[in-house]
């Protein structure tokens, strides 16, 4: 265990040495002390009583609600949303630590650090440029004022966002080239792109600026508006880069994350576009982020569950004819957001009704609906149903909606809904539902599978865990019994005990929370090891029966596979002594097999 993803170990050591895990929890979420340990509302998925459970002694946490676990770098990986080196970074800076290069042992993860941090400086002058491009008095920048003013956007938000101007094509190339940046660095940072003739130009030039921040305050990437009608689009992004991952981006994040610092977050609204997020915050509803115009992915719903499990769907008003965008919710919902949508007024945006001041906008969130009632508005939109034609063809779509509703009683509520909406007796309705759902019965084939052989398989894989527990634990029933002895039948499990013995015998301390360091992330195997110790089981009065009658499991199964293995010997053994003498090896592990059933 000498190295963790391309650390130095002695540099990790002391990182996490320096981080204790509950201090660094306590800094994001509110933590119990009960027992040994702490216990807090899990923030890695929705709960309302606390099963996530810091372990200091061991410096790890787990979630026996979730099967999450880790250490404290894993910890504030998740809860930052964040990669490895960042997690290590946030850390250091926490413990005042250098994160030193040159003990990086792979080179190949040194140079991506290295190109990662020139093009943050890239980002950063480039931000600073388009500010003072801005407020520096060229007059060529007046359009650009003039066109935020024009949009209602106070000089305080403006520079709130950090809003710039792109004046020309070449400014940005010259500056950026004279602070010595290499041509390679900056192409590959999305802000110059190469001309026809091969020049460097500002890939967003002449445009209105707009910096996108992650979490950490790092500007990855920029919006850039054209001022005028074009034909070109009307946004554009600088391309994807080491820095900036579109689908793992939200703009905003920023603020939202110093909000979240200040005042916990009931809602995050999540809009789709620069304006209308900038427009929201400057009526006073901080708590938005963008999308930017794509429809949501799981990593965007996953950043956003860091900051609230509710989440507030405020898209233009024609936004649910589009099937990509509904998907888009259902990837919230999939992660246990709870989602309303904001019902806009017919052609406007978020941006629009802000304009009109908070009021306006207030009255939308007030009016703010569950998703399943907002696809039955949506669908009520399309059609008049005064007609008898389009209510039948109303009803077809919105039955289908109200079958996929997770429950009968919302399935029964909705209905009543419909009845109202179309005058058709709720009776005549419920039996259309029921002809749908009939027919949508998907056909799943019965799994193959024979119970008994599954069954024994369990049986063996829970021993594997309470031995495996017991010893990572160092419980007393334990103690003493070598793990040599017996073969573990999953991989997983093999290597924990290759660890255990490893330091048994060079006589050195147990530490479960290592393995988190060479196990793959959410190792379910281990996970389920970590419940192990969690449930208590390890420290009451039946552990050693428990713990025996593990041992006997598995004893039995590593005679069982040996037999198994001298019986295709003995059958294909053509010599007559030696097929004597395997037999004579297979009675003395049945006659073994046979004693431990007493
Ligand atoms: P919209 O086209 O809805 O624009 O795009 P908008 O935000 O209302 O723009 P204004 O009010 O006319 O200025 C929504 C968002 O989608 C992204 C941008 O983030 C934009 O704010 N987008 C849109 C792009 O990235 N590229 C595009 O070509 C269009
Ligand atoms: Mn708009």
């Amino acid at each position: 265990m000498s190295v963790s993803k391309g650390v130095d170990s002695r540099f990790m050591e002391e990182l996490k040495q320096k981080n204790n895990i509950a201090e660094v929890a306590a800094s994001y979420i509110s933590l119990d002390r009960k027992g040994g340990n702490y216990w807090a509302c899990c923030p890695f998925h929705h709960e309302r009583t606390p099963s996530f459970a810091i372990n200091e002694a061991e410096q790890f946490y787990h979630c026996f609600g979730c099967g999450e676990s880790g250490d404290v770098v894993k910890f504030v990986k998740e809860i930052e949303s964040t990669d490895f080196m960042g997690a290590v970074r946030i850390l250091a800076a926490r413990a005042k630590m250098e994160v030193p290069e040159s003990n990086f042992d792979s080179e190949k993860s040194l140079q991506m650090k290295k190109k990662r941090d020139t093009l943050a400086a890239i980002m950063l002058d480039s931000a600073k440029f388009y500010l003072q491009n801005l407020y520096g008095g060229d007059e060529r920048a007046t359009a650009h004022l003039q066109y935020l003013s024009n949009r209602g956007l106070a000089p305080t938000t403006i520079k709130k966002f950090g809003l710039g101007a792109s004046l020309d094509f070449y400014g940005l190339a010259d500056y950026l080239t004279g602070k010595g940046y290499r041509r390679e660095d900056l192409l590959d940072s999305g802000v110059l792109a190469e001309s026809k003739t091969g020049k460097l130009i500002d890939a967003l030039g002449g445009r209105l600026i707009f910096p996108i921040i992650n979490a950490l305050d790092e500007v990855v990437a920029f919006g850039g508006r054209a001022l005028e009608k074009t034909d070109f689009a009307k946004y554009k992004n600088t391309k994807e880069t080491l820095l900036f991952n579109k689908s793992k981006t939200l703009y905003n994040v920023n603020l939202l994350k110093k909000l979240k610092r200040e005042q916990p977050i009931k809602e995050v609204i999540i809009v789709e576009g620069y304006m209308d997020t900038i427009s929201l915050y400057q009526a006073g509803f901080r708590n938005v982020v963008a999308s930017m115009g794509t429809s949501l992915t799981k990593d965007q719903a996953r950043l956003v569950k860091r900051y609230s499990e509710n989440v507030l769907i405020s898209y233009d008003g024609d936004f649910a004819g589009q099937k990509a965008d509904l998907r888009g919710l259902e990837i919230l919902k999939d992660e246990n957001l709870r989602v309303k949508v904001v019902p806009m007024p017919d052609g406007q945006d978020p941006d629009d009704v802000a304009r009109q001041g908070a009021a306006a906008y207030q009255a939308c969130l007030d009016k703010a609906m569950p998703l399943i009632d907002y696809k039955l508005h949506a669908i009520e939109r399309k059609y008049d149903l005064s007609k008898t034609d389009e209510r039948r063809a109303f009803l077809a779509e919105a039955l289908t909606v109200v079958n996929s509703a997770d429950n009968e009683s919302l399935k029964e509520e909705l209905l009543k809904k419909l009845r109202e909406k179309t005058g058709i007796s709720y009776h005549s309705l419920e039996r259309d539902l029921q002809t749908l759902s009939k027919e949508d019965k998907p056909k799943v084939a019965e799994p193959v599978q024979k119970p008994a052989e599954l069954k024994a398989g369990d049986r063996i894989i829970k021993a594997e865990r309470f031995i495996l527990a017991a010893k990572l634990f160092s419980a007393p029933c334990a103690k003493g019994f070598d793990l040599e002895e017996i073969d573990f039948s999953d991989q997983i499990h093999q290597m924990i005990a290759t660890y255990v013995k490893d330091r048994e015998k060079k006589g050195e301390r147990i530490r479960p929370s290592e393995l988190f360091e060479v196990l793959d992330e959410n190792c379910p195997q281990f996970n389920a090891i970590l419940d192990v110790n969690y449930g208590d089981k390890l420290a009451d009065s039946v552990a050693p029966k428990f713990f025996a009658d593990s041992v006997n499991v598995l004893r039995r199964e590593t005679l069982n596979r040996k037999i198994n293995v001298l019986c295709a010997r003995q059958a294909a053994e053509e010599d007559e002594e030696r097929k004597k003498a395997i037999v004579k090896e297979i009675s003395y592990c049945i006659a073994a097999r046979n004693r431990l059933k007493k």
